[in-house]
């Protein structure tokens, strides 16, 4: 526990500007600063910071709270962390008071870790510096491979000499606890020899600089000996979500607003030296999941660095699809023969390195085309598998105007008619979204916490709740025309008929505003878009009441001569299902002879309203817009591919805006 009056003495210190600085470039606009959001990808700055405030808010994506915030979201601290980074800096001097024994227990064993792991990283330091044969093999070898001591010292570089225990003995004479030193894997299970022995070492950090786990590299050219061992995975380092060089990297890669990814440990060190720091390693294994997302943090924009043969780099391909499911923009570059970044850096240079890496980087969806396509020349079997293939990654693509731009590309290179392609994709995807659903169905309980984000797809954002139809289909492009309106789209323009029906003629405020009228102003730039054609002829045919003048009751609709609207209006005025569940939760039945308290029913129907919005905003993100920017790149009218790229902008942010809005409504 931080006691009260230091936690506020670490807020009256704080300036919010200078904490975000350390993270995010912000110039000054009027009151404000401003920058590029850290916390979604962009091209133009919508964050803003409020010094006098001590806040920050982006506009684009809506995250916003003091330095507090700002750290436990953007470095991942909890609120006591975050005080403690906040005190750090500003140097302040925390005096803790007790923790129950329990806390101490939990935080001191994962604590304990880090310290055991500082231990080892300061004696593999004094290894390498300050003792005769480090200096003579290890720093000497540091230094044959081109690495600065600076350098050496940034990544936390060491030196284990050949000895059988040594580590153990300086932990057991410096008071460590041993079973401690085994958990970490610096020795054996059996505490008697060390697990790095005759190697130079790599201090492998997590995200926020602390040391997670090592890896040591022989210095013997003996292709018996493993080139390099690693830490086993423990409590503070779990290998799919650790990226080599993050730490050291993630203020490059946000300022460039792109993460170059090589293979190897000597790749990120010596481009790093090269002055090319927004870089980090996957230490030889494909890119998983937790790898991307904390890559997704910092940019959409990746590009990889490739050495090997064609046959692996063909491998590594495959598992690429992962990456263009977090919706990133993925770019290859492939080395010159017998090259890897290390080599080439050291050898060209920063400069070379950065104009080489620019010129000859590809898009990776037209790069893999490329490629394959080389092979299957002349054989129509494999060309077939291969625009599968292609196809098939094209398809994990959320963002359907990138597929279809995609497709367009792939099209030509592949000489197969783009109609073909977005068949081929639009089975693929309902394919696709057929098992989510049915995924989603078999665990109903998955649902009900935040909206499940599939592979980076857009989903809707209204919270599930008792009483609404489950909603389990993502609104998910494309869907074509005619193809049948999901529940949920169904469902909102559904309540709001409903509301018109039932409520239509109701006062709504002092002014003498009836509830028709709220909610027919509100939507009636959308009016056309009803889905549901019946939902839509309700909706117009109230709309042109109130244009007379008129306002439609309950009688309107139940004798209305037309059969389907009666129906619907006596459907719409006795079915449970219909009522919106705060009513039933909070009115119960039958509604309709009770006054309606006024504060209340307000949030209902703006709520209804902005779900509408929202689906109509959903409809025109994902398929309308995209479809009209697909009509005129097809014919060529650049200007007006622009023109509709930034409309799709300003619907996105006025969607996410929306979305945010809609799910954090609480009503009473
Ligand atoms: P490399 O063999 O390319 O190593 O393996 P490197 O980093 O370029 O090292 P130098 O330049 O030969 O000194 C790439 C990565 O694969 C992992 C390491 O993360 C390495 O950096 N690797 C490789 C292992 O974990 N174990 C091995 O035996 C070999
Ligand atoms: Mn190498």
């Amino acid at each position: 526990m931080i006691p009260p009056k230091q936690v506020q003495d670490i807020l009256d210190a704080t300036r919010i500007e200078e904490v975000i600085e350390e993270f995010v470039t912000l110039r000054r606009r009027g009151v404000n600063m401003i920058g590029l959001c850290p916390f979604h990808g962009e091209k133009t700055p919508s964050f803003n910071v409020n010094p006098a405030r001590n806040i920050f808010k982006c506009f684009g994506c809506g995250k916003g709270g003091d330095a507090i915030t700002f750290l436990r979201e953007h470095e991942n601290l909890s609120y006591i962390d975050a005080l403690k980074w906040l005190a750090r800096k500003y140097n302040i001097e925390i005096q803790e008071t007790e923790r129950t024994p329990e806390q101490v227990a939990e935080m001191q064993f994962t604590d304990s870790l880090y310290i055991v792991n500082d231990f080892a990283l300061k004696h593999f330091q004094e290894q390498l510096f300050d003792t005769d044969e480090g200096k003579s093999v290890a720093l000497a070898y540091f230094k044959q491979r081109g690495l600065r001591e600076d350098t050496i010292r940034a990544f936390g570089l060491g030196y284990a000499p050949e000895q059988r225990d040594l580590l153990i003995r300086r932990a057991r004479a410096t008071g460590h606890n041993i079973d401690l030193v085994k958990k970490v894997g610096l020795c054996s299970q059996d505490g008697g020899r060390d697990f790095f022995r005759g190697r130079v070492m790599f201090a492998i950090h997590n995200i926020s600089g602390k040391v997670a786990a090592f890896a040591g590299r022989t210095m013997s050219s003996d292709k018996t000996i493993p080139k390099y061992i690693n830490s086993p995975e423990t409590e503070i380092y779990i290998k799919n979500k650790t990226l080599y060089g993050a730490f050291q990297a993630k203020k490059a890669i946000r300022q460039q607003d792109e993460c170059l990814l090589v293979e190897g440990y000597m790749d990120v060190i010596s481009l790093y030296q090269a002055g090319i720091e927004n870089v980090v390693a996957s230490s030889g294994t494909s890119l998983t999941e937790g790898q991307l997302q904390l890559i997704k943090r910092n940019t959409n924009n990746l590009k990889i660095l490739y050495d090997g043969d064609p046959a692996g780099i063909k491998a590594a391909l495959r598992g690429l699809d992962l990456a263009l499911e977090q919706d990133l923009n993925v770019r290859i570059c492939l080395l010159p023969d017998g090259h890897d970044p290390d080599s080439y850096v050291q050898t060209f240079g920063g400069e070379a390195f950065k104009t080489f890496t620019t010129d000859n980087a590809k898009d990776f969806i037209l790069f893999k085309t490329s490629i394959l396509l080389e092979e299957t020349k002349g054989d129509p079997m494999r060309k077939a598998t291969l625009v599968k293939d292609i196809v098939s990654s094209i398809s994990k693509i959320p963002d359907p105007i990138k597929r279809s731009l995609y497709l367009k590309e792939c099209s030509s290179l592949l000489e197969v008619s783009e109609q073909a392609l977005i068949s081929e994709s639009n089975k693929l995807i309902s394919t696709l979204l057929k098992k989510r659903e049915e995924k989603a169905a078999r665990q109903p309980s998955a649902a009900s916490d935040s909206p499940p984000n599939f592979g980076g797809y857009e989903w809707p954002t209204d919270p599930p709740s008792v009483g609404d139809p489950v909603d389990t289909a993502p609104v998910f492009p494309p869907r074509r025309e005619g193809e049948g309106m999901s529940r949920s789209d169904e469902f909102q323009e559904r309540d709001i008929v409903r509301l018109l029906v039932q409520f239509g003629n109701q006062v709504l405020d002092k002014e003498g505003v009836s509830i028709a009228e709220f909610i027919l102003v509100d939507i009636s730039e959308s009016l056309s878009d009803f889905d549901n054609s019946l939902y839509g002829k309700m909706a117009g045919l109230c709309y042109d009441l109130l244009l007379e003048q008129k306002t439609p009751d309950q009688n309107f609709f139940i004798h209305h001569p037309e059969k389907e609207i009666s129906d619907l209006a006596i459907d719409l005025l006795t079915s449970p299902f219909d009522m919106s569940h705060n009513w039933e939760a909070r009115w119960g039945y039958p509604l309709q002879n009770q006054p309606i308290p006024d504060l209340n029913f307000d949030a209902d129907m703006r709520q209804a309203l902005d779900r509408f919005k929202l689906r109509k905003l959903n409809k025109l993100c994902n398929v309308l817009n995209p479809a009209r920017i697909k009509a005129a790149a097809e014919s060529e009218n650049m200007e007006e591919v622009i023109r509709l790229m930034r409309i799709q902008e300003k619907l996105k942010s006025t969607r996410n805006e929306l979305a945010k809005k809609t799910g954090t409504i609480v009503l009473p």
